[in-house]
């Protein structure tokens, strides 16, 4: 069960450092007055989110083992690729609420995994983790209800 903590650390480090590269191209390509607030908020999240991936590093390497280099890394956030019409600031918003559903079904499994593996520091750093997620999904949902309603 130990494997499938580090498994698990490796994937959502992972995902962190493709979801850094999104949100940087995305918060650096939007174009138009609608997008000022999700560019300003996606420049936030880039530190948060840099922030998850050094957590998790370290605590690979609390646990012997190490976080993946870019030869290992298999691209994966298909929908949260900036888009072609740089006004369509629905498609990132979009893309954003699903990168952040992603890392939370990641971190409950790592919340079950850790607790079976009696590994509760690996537990306590996923639930830190899975509240940011859960709050950054908030954020964006409400900022989709917004495009939305005009
Ligand atoms: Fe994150
Ligand atoms: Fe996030």
């Amino acid at each position: 069960m130990a494997d499938e903590v580090t498994d698990l650390l490796r994937e959502a480090y992972a995902d962190e450092i493709e979801t850094v590269m999104n949100y940087m191209a995305n918060s650096i390509v939007l174009d138009g007055v609608r997008a000022e607030e999700i560019k300003e908020s996606l420049q936030a999240d880039i530190q948060e989110e840099l922030g998850h991936a050094q957590q998790l590093g370290e605590r690979l390497k609390q646990l012997d083992e190490a976080p993946p280099g870019s030869m290992d890394f298999e691209a994966r956030q298909e929908s949260l690729q900036p888009p072609a019409d740089t006004t369509d600031v629905i498609s990132v918003i979009d893309g954003v609420v699903e990168a952040e559903e992603g890392a939370i079904a990641t971190y409950r499994s790592l919340i079950t995994a850790a607790e079976e593996a009696d590994d509760p520091v690996t537990e306590d750093l996923a639930v830190t983790l899975l509240a940011d997620e859960e709050a950054h999904r908030t954020e964006f949902r409400g900022f989709r209800k917004e495009y939305a309603a005009d």
